[in-house]
């Protein structure tokens, strides 16, 4: 399918991604996940929370850029889906070659914006889609008019680009003068993020280094994210090391 990106005339807090040949059939006006208005599973994600990581690993991407972790679809009741994912006969191996031969762009920009820091970007995609992808229901082949193979892995990696772009938290931080090389408390960096985005993130710290931003979602007529408050609790306390890289 073609998917472009139509950023610019969006309202801040909600991000709509082109529908494609997504069918909302007799969907409910405004479908949302999670709520007595979601429709079926193709009308909202089933694993109606959605959870938009964003890494800063040095070495890892750009310098004034976070990476993707994942997309990560929860329960309406936070809880995680299985480890093994959510459809065995869409899990596949080779998640890399699969987008390459899909649309060498966003084989690119995968490579740039969603590197691996443990072994191969393929391996690591792969993981992704076969854990979460395969558990976003909206994106099951019923749900699709007329369903290509492997339309459903582009759209799920071009919808999480998207949003990385989209939820930029290298502006969001830069804009409250906090860059990389500083170290700030959790309060002022969280804020930071909160006045950026309009909802609470969740933050992550390893041995008081930043490591990961969770955003969290609901998702609006199958591709509208809006963002919602953490669900989860900060792992960082006291001060939040940024590291540059
Ligand atoms: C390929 O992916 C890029 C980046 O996500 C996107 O801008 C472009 O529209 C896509 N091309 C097609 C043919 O879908």
């Amino acid at each position: 399918m073609k998917f472009s990106l139509l950023l610019a005339s969006l309202a801040p807090l909600a991000m709509a991604l082109p529908a494609g040949s997504l069918v909302a059939r007799s969907c409910p006006a405004n479908a949302l996940s999670c709520s007595s208005n979601a429709g079926d599973s193709c009308c909202s994600p089933t694993n109606g929370i959605l959870i938009l990581v964003q890494q800063w690993v040095p070495g890892y991407g750009p310098s004034d850029a976070f990476t993707m972790h994942g997309l990560w679809p929860d329960t309406c009741n936070g809880g995680q889906t299985g480890s093994t994912g959510c459809d065995s006969t869409r899990s596949y191996s080779n998640v890399g070659s699969i987008i390459q031969s899909y649309n060498s762009t966003l084989y690119d920009n995968m490579n740039t914006y969603w590197p691996s820091d443990a072994g191969a970007n393929t391996n690591f995609w792969t993981h992704e889609w076969d854990k979460h992808g395969t558990c976003v229901s909206t994106l099951a082949p019923k749900c699709y008019a007329n369903y290509q193979q492997y339309e459903d892995v582009n759209d799920y990696f071009s919808t999480a680009l998207g949003l990385r772009a989209q939820y930029d938290l290298y502006n969001a931080l830069s804009t409250a003068g906090i860059t990389p090389g500083s170290s700030t408390d959790i309060g002022t960096f969280s804020q930071a993020l909160q006045t950026a985005f309009g909802v609470v993130p969740k933050v992550d710290c390893s041995s008081g280094t930043l490591s990961e931003v969770w955003l969290y979602f609901n998702v609006q007529n199958t591709n509208t994210f809006v963002p919602i408050d953490a669900i989860g609790s900060n792992t960082c306390t006291g001060s939040v090391n940024y590291p540059t890289k």
